[in-house]
């Protein structure tokens, strides 16, 4: 299955959800469950900490669950840890009491897999190779990934880590499609805008690292939440193809990413389990798609032909 589901919003806005809001998180995640959906995405920010809190209890609500589940959450960000704005910090000793806080709301004893939020300047690829270390030998995180990186940025990672690094979660799909458009535009003027990104879809397939997407139903804009008349000549064509495809409107948002060779994971955060039903199909879509629908979906997104 290459969908995962990303559970940014089942937090709530108090530390401790209501029984109400762990109802909510119940029902979206058992959704996921039933379309086929295994790896569960998290961070130690989302809803302050409250969405590893519901999704624990969820847990606790279904005996035999977490074995099922591949788990995965994120650490560095520090939100509000500058004035006027967030730091990111990765240093050994944020990273360790991250993973701790996760561990103890989620109520399991180890993540499937830990993933650097977003780089950290201030930390070098020795430092992070010595925290991988000492928390695969703790026992309490399997694997590690990273996230917001591009091809340069993990490569001189992997200079140091000794562990395997399996995953890079970026913003990707039919409305942010900067790593499709860094590889499409090489030599053109509208490059320098993607220039900092191209390559990392490559560099990723070359090192055996799955990319997941994140955003990868565009928050809706494509389904029913246009922000715009581009979007809505995007969604005009995503229904039209839709019924040609006999599948639902987010399985061709969806459809169209997963049809990219380099197997995408798509991390879907909608919280609506009509709308996570919708998504179950993808795959098949993906290979039903034609190459003359998946380039006009493209040319209809960026609103304006390909060079
Ligand atoms: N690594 C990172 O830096 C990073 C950053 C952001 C997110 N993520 C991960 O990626 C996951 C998915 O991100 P995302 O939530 O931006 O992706 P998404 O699946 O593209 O968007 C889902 C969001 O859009 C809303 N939405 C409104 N109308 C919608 C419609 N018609 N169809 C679908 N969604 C609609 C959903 O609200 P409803 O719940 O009401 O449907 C939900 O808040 C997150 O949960 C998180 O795990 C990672």
């Amino acid at each position: 299955m290459r969908l995962a589901y990303g559970c940014m919003g089942l937090g709530s806005a108090t530390p401790t959800p209501k029984s109400d809001e762990v109802d909510r998180a119940d029902a979206a995640v058992t959704t996921a469950y039933e379309i086929g959906i295994r790896l569960f995405d998290h961070a130690d920010i989302y809803g302050g900490g409250s969405a590893e809190t519901a999704f624990g209890q969820v847990l606790a609500r279904h005996p035999g669950l977490r074995e099922e589940l591949e788990i995965q959450t994120k650490c560095g960000i520090v939100i509000g840890g500058a004035e006027g704005g967030n730091a990111y910090d990765l240093s050994q000793e944020h990273v360790l009491a991250s993973v701790d806080g996760s561990l103890d709301r989620l109520g399991i004893d180890h993540v499937d897999r830990l993933l650097l939020h977003r780089p950290d300047p201030l930390t070098s690829p020795t430092a992070i190779a010595d925290t991988f270390d000492a928390l695969a030998a703790a026992g309490t995180v399997r694997a590690f990934g990273v996230s917001n990186m591009d091809a340069a940025q993990i490569a001189h990672l992997r200079t140091a880590v000794r562990r395997p690094v399996d995953v890079n979660q970026v913003e990707l799909g039919l409305h942010h499609r900067d790593l499709l458009e860094a590889g499409v535009l090489v030599n053109h003027p509208d490059a320098t805008a993607y220039a900092p990104v191209a390559g990392t879809l490559d560099y990723c397939a070359d090192h055996a690292i799955t990319v997941q997407a994140y955003g990868p139903l565009a928050q809706g804009r494509f389904t029913g939440q246009p922000r715009g008349a581009e979007d809505e000549a995007t969604a005009r064509l995503v229904d039209r193809y839709a019924t040609a495809l006999g599948a639902t409107p987010e399985a061709v948002v969806l459809g169209w990413l997963l049809k990219h060779p380099s197997e995408i994971v798509a991390v879907i955060g909608t919280t609506d389990p009509g709308r996570i039903r919708a998504c179950a199909t993808a795959e098949q879509v993906a290979e039903a798609m034609t190459r003359d629908q998946w380039w006009s979906l493209w040319t209809a997104a960026r609103g304006k032909p390909m060079p």
